[in-house]
């Protein structure tokens, strides 16, 4: 943590690197490697203020998607794989308590320097989002856009997500969407119009170019493990970009993404 508040967690895991699953030391070690790589996009993000904030890859605007629920003011809200930490400067900005947590020191050293340069600071715990040292009930919001969305196993993150929010509380994730990750060659190479792999079994992803590992589910698994892990689906937003769009993701073309979607966020809700 860089800072004591009323909200220490509570000491849940043991040191960090020590105990971590196998998937989560290799994505520390890569994020600590490519952490340079995301400071420019960081610094772009944290400018964005209230209103003016940008989504995912193709950075559609808040205003269209309207994605950030309305009555922050006040909500303890935690973001699972924050990486630089911007989403939960957009949050604080609009009357928030966030906290976030990441997997790579490298890239909370990031984060801490954009909070010194933006004078807005909050807790940041070097962590992973699957064993979060929080006790149970202690948020409103949790919130991930290609955290541990993508780079945590959805079967030990989404429980996780679950505990830590209370009765009422929602969970919104940014993830590669499903049809994207059937479509996407084992290279470094744009999607085709080929599903290259199944559907059925889809969880576990890992590339031939780097030692990172990654996750995604068919929807109908998505919901299931939603449901079994006590949320409310309220919505699926397939994300489509803007006219004349450009992104430097190197996964899709601009013209294959206006046809299919390249990302889509859940939006779940505890009842209470
Ligand atoms: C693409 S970044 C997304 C974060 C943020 N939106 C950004 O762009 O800076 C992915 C982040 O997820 C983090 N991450 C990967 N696995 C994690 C885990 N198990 N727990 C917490 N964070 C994790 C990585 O360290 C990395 O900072």
């Amino acid at each position: 943590m860089t800072e004591t508040t009323d909200r220490e967690p509570a000491n849940r895991e043991p040191a960090p690197g020590g105990d971590l699953p196998e998937h989560v030391r290799r994505n520390r070690a890569a994020w600590d490697r490519w952490a340079s790589e995301y400071v420019a996009n960081g610094e772009l993000s944290w400018r964005l203020g209230p209103g003016d904030e940008k989504w995912g890859i193709w950075d559609i605007p808040e205003r269209e998607l309207r994605l950030l629920p309305d009555d922050l003011a006040g909500r303890d809200t935690i973001e699972l794989g924050c990486g630089t930490a911007y989403v939960s400067a957009w949050l604080a900005r609009r009357g928030a308590r966030p906290i976030g947590i990441d997997n790579s020191e490298a890239q909370l050293a990031t984060a801490r320097r954009f909070q010194a340069e933006h004078g807005l600071t909050f807790p940041l715990v070097h962590g992973n989002a699957e064993a979060v040292p929080f006790p149970d009930a202690s948020f409103d919001l949790a919130i991930s856009e290609y955290g541990a969305s993508i780079w945590a196993d959805p079967f030990a993150w989404v429980p996780e997500a679950s505990r830590l929010l209370r009765p009422g509380g929602r969970l919104i994730f940014l993830i590669n969407a499903t049809l994207l990750m059937l479509c996407m060659p084992d290279e470094e190479r744009a999607a085709t119009n080929e599903l290259v792999r199944p559907l059925r079994g889809l969880h576990r992803l890992e590339w031939s170019e780097d030692e990172s590992v990654n996750f995604a589910l068919s929807h109908g698994r998505w919901i299931g493990l939603l449901r079994a892990s006590g949320f409310e689906v309220e919505g699926l937003v397939e994300l489509w970009p803007g006219e004349g769009a450009t992104s430097d993701f190197p996964y899709a073309t601009a013209e294959w993404a206006a046809q299919w979607p390249t990302e889509e966020v859940w939006i779940a809700r505890k009842p209470g």
